[in-house]
């Protein structure tokens, strides 16, 4: 055992997995509190639209070249704690065959959306073979980013139940909700389908050296706690559990999971199996660890708008932020939603500065 440190105090780094945003998610000490941005890779940056011009968006998700170089530009500008991959939560269907386009401004969009329990029963599996792209991605960038953190993400069934469903995006999800009334014993097929195929590609990503997972349920907010704890939970955690049994002693990371509007869930999304719970800026980070209970981290919470604001009102929501989240047992400082594509990346830099300098122990 030699000179191993007391469980929860900080000790030199020893790579990604003693990171602060690891510490931080687990309910460790941390040397300062992490922060990376949802959707830090992308159209706020320069050298980012530069490097995908003339490049399709699914395109350039498969291509491990552009994967490693769009996921460190924000690591390289910001000095954020962690990468998230460059990917999309459409990506697993586009593999598996499913005819799917992101458009610039509007979305993904599904050429045959998912109206009837045949068109269910017609998706096709995503096979693991097929993602050898994204192990090559995750593990160049894993050897690139030494002790920084790499983030791998999936979306949830649910949210991408809602693109299949719909078409594309949506406001209400109606038709979404209508077939999951209508049409119950599809509904959980079609759900439990694309749980498989979230934890396969997350699985991907542990494998080749991901440090943490995110799994996105952008749009659970829609439900009520009901629908969502019975026609949903059962699914989101089926993806965490298929990443394999904690204890059986599989390649184990922390996972975030999170979603928008989620006030009324958040007593019910750490319940899927995550270590962290996201939180938009509806609810207040010392009000969201009442509500989630004492056994989850927070990330959270700034409101994306702020960073278009003046930095007076950016600096006071930051501090807010920072004090409201002591309040977790572990923090993790990032936006309430991802990072709009007209903010200016010199915002983003000052917050990160920000929380660091408040933070650092
Ligand atoms: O966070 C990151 O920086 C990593 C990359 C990332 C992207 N999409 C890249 C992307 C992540 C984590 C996502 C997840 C994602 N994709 C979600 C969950 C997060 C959320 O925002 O709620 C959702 C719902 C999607 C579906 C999707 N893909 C939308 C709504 C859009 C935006 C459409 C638009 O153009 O406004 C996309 C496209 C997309 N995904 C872009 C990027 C950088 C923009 C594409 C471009 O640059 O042309």
């Amino acid at each position: 055992m030699g000179t191993a440190a007391t469980p929860g105090t900080p000790t030199e780094t020893t790579g990604p997995a003693d990171s602060d945003l690891v510490r931080a998610a687990l309910g460790r000490e941390v040397r300062r509190t992490p922060v990376w941005f949802m959707r830090q890779a992308g159209r706020s940056l320069p050298e980012y639209r530069a490097l995908r011009a003339g490049t399709a968006m699914l395109a350039a998700c498969q291509d491990p070249d552009l994967v490693t170089e769009i996921t460190l530009q924000p690591v390289r500008r910001h000095g954020v704690d962690a990468a998230i991959l460059f990917s999309d939560i459409v990506l697993p269907l586009v593999v598996a065959g499913i005819d799917i386009d992101i458009k610039p401004g509007v979305g993904p969009v599904i050429a045959n959306p998912v109206r009837s329990v045949a068109d269910v029963d017609a998706l096709p599996d995503l096979e693991p073979e097929a993602l050898g792209f994204l192990a090559t991605a995750v593990s160049r960038l894993t050897a690139e980013l030494g002790d920084t953190p790499l983030i791998g993400f999936a979306g949830a069934p649910f949210t991408l139940a809602t693109y299949l469903i719909e078409g594309g995006p949506s406001k209400e999800h109606a038709r979404t909700k209508a077939f999951m009334y209508a049409e119950p014993q599809a509904w959980e097929r079609l759900l439990a389908k694309l749980s498989v195929s979230a934890s396969v590609f997350l699985r991907t990503q542990v494998d080749a050296g991901a440090s943490a997972v995110q799994l996105f349920d952008s749009w659970a907010g829609v439900l009520s706690a009901s629908d969502y704890a019975t026609r949903v939970l059962p699914h989101s955690r089926a993806v965490f559990d298929g990443l394999g049994d904690r204890a059986a002693g599989v390649r184990d990371v922390p996972r975030i999971h999170f979603g928008v509007g989620t006030g009324e869930l958040l007593p019910l999304i750490g319940d899927a199996g995550a270590d962290v719970v996201g939180v938009d800026w509806r609810v207040p980070l010392d009000e969201a660890a009442r509500r989630v209970g004492p056994g989850y981290s927070l990330q959270g919470n700034l409101d994306p708008a702020v960073l278009l604001a003046d930095r007076e009102t950016l600096d006071r929501e930051v501090r807010r932020i920072v004090e409201q989240g002591r309040a977790a047992r572990g923090h993790v400082f990032n936006l309430g939603h991802g990072v709009l594509p007209d903010t200016d990346p010199g915002a983003i830099t000052h917050a990160v500065e920000l929380v660091h300098e408040l933070t650092t122990r």
